[in-house]
């Protein structure tokens, strides 16, 4: 089994975040499933959506996964809220949810310095009522899929940094 921890979680929940954090901390490197993406395309994110389509993007996903899952071990990898969907994903290492409400999720979003540029670059998050609706769809597959849950609703970055560490040592010490 893949050493590697795998944030799941909506859109805006802060993954990204959490994954930059926790490498400081701790010195393990983080990469992020939208940030391998671009890179490789040389594409932002909402240019793909906006010129190939959202399928186009889902498949750029799949490659991504399949690359993670051939080359990448002990790495903290924050994935894009629908990555989850890749058919490899419980392949890839062990799957921690992010979870908070998304009335939370949303006011962090647009109370954020650069609420603007964070809503701007979400595609999926363009209409209110449809990301409420996806999340609502998306919730229920989260939890059935993640192997851990980590709630950070109204709790610091350091709170959250610290339970992922006494997260990644319970998962050590049952390989053992
Ligand atoms: C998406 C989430 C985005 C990005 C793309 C699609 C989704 O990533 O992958 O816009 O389907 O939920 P973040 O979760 O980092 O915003």
């Amino acid at each position: 089994m893949k050493q590697n921890i795998i944030l799941i979680g909506f859109m805006g929940v802060g993954k990204g975040t959490l994954a930059r954090a926790y490498s400081l901390r701790t010195g393990i490197y983080n990469i992020d499933t939208d940030d391998l993406i671009e890179s490789k395309e040389n594409k932002k994110i909402k240019k793909i959506f906006n010129e190939f389509g959202e399928p186009r993007f889902r498949e750029l996903e799949q490659q991504t996964a399949n690359w993670i899952e051939t080359s990448i071990d002990n790495t903290l990898i924050s994935c894009g809220g629908g990555f989850y969907k890749v058919k490899n994903i419980k392949e890839l290492g062990t799957i921690i949810l992010l979870d908070a409400s998304f009335d939370w999720i949303y006011n962090g979003l647009l109370n954020a310095p650069n609420a603007k540029k964070k809503l701007k670059k979400r595609p999926l998050f363009s209409e209110l009522p449809k990301a409420k609706e996806l999340y609502t769809q998306r919730k229920k597959d989260y939890i059935k899929i993640a192997d851990t849950i980590l709630s950070v609703e109204n709790k610091t970055l350091d709170e959250i940094v610290q339970e992922l560490i006494e997260i990644e040592k319970n998962i050590n010490q049952k390989d053992r």
